[in-house]
């Protein structure tokens, strides 16, 4: 495990951004697992600048994303489908065949969610893997629980990533109650990982996922056991280190 620390949030966007733009200029068709979320608006920010300067091409990426709220239809403003929509795929030129969220509105969720996972595999596996993290320690959706999930999944949000989220919505009455998510098995699997977490409210998560043992109640963690994972962290979120 790896920590990299910088002074901003500006400065984690741009250093992730980095690292992203470095695997798609060795290798212009990578599998990237992407992230939705405050924490790597910066990074894609940075992602569209490099596009926009004609540095980066992602005509040939493919991507995955962790997870989606269950029941929200795709083009509300609060679905991880428009997030990536407006955060990054409508600024640069990936083909939007390659694009992958989870189907958060199949009529059967655990086929959808498994079917997921084998198109992750069929793809090769994820090069690069992005990830927030919870202030309650999880990664995609992966919610604290007595044991970790390995497969794409269902999942019963906690009252406090309810709670968390509620800013993007009206109320905490709008907030769906489900998602579907990544399990600990694809994150585990990727080649890379890189783990953006910003301000001071990721500080307990953020020292608990690197400090704590490895604990499903803090699914971050598990990071600890992946060969190849990169903290960037602004100094708030490092503070308790
Ligand atoms: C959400 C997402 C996670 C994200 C986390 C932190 O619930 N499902 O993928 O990492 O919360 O979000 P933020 O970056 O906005 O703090």
């Amino acid at each position: 495990m790896q920590i990299c620390r910088f002074s901003t949030a500006a400065q984690v966007g741009q250093a992730a951004a980095a690292l992203i733009a470095a695997q798609l200029l060795r290798k212009p068709d990578s599998v990237l697992g992407l992230a939705t979320g405050s924490s790597p608006i910066p990074t894609y920010q940075e992602l569209i600048r490099l596009y926009q300067a004609g540095v980066l091409d992602f005509s040939h990426m493919v991507s995955y994303n962790l997870d989606e709220y269950v029941g929200i239809p795709v083009d509300h403003v609060c679905s991880y489908h428009r997030f990536m929509q407006d955060n990054l795929f409508s600024h640069v030129n990936v083909r939007p065949e390659c694009t992958h969220v989870p189907d958060g509105n199949a009529a059967d969720l655990a086929a959808a969610a498994a079917a997921y996972d084998e198109a992750i595999r069929a793809a090769g596996g994820i090069d690069v893997q992005v990830l927030g993290i919870g202030r309650n320690g999880h990664i995609g959706f992966n919610e604290p629980a007595d044991v970790f999930t390995w497969g794409c999944h269902v999942v019963n949000l906690t009252e406090s990533t309810i709670e968390a989220n509620t800013r993007f919505f009206a109320s905490s009455a709008d907030v769906p109650r489900q998602a579907v998510s990544l399990g600990v098995g694809a994150i585990m699997d990727a080649r890379q990982v890189l783990l953006i977490a910003t301000g001071s409210d990721k500080a307990d998560a953020v020292a608990a996922a690197v400090h704590g043992d490895i604990d499903p109640h803090t699914p971050a963690s598990i990071l600890q056991a992946h060969h190849q994972v990169i903290f960037l962290l602004d100094e708030a979120a490092a503070a308790k280190l």
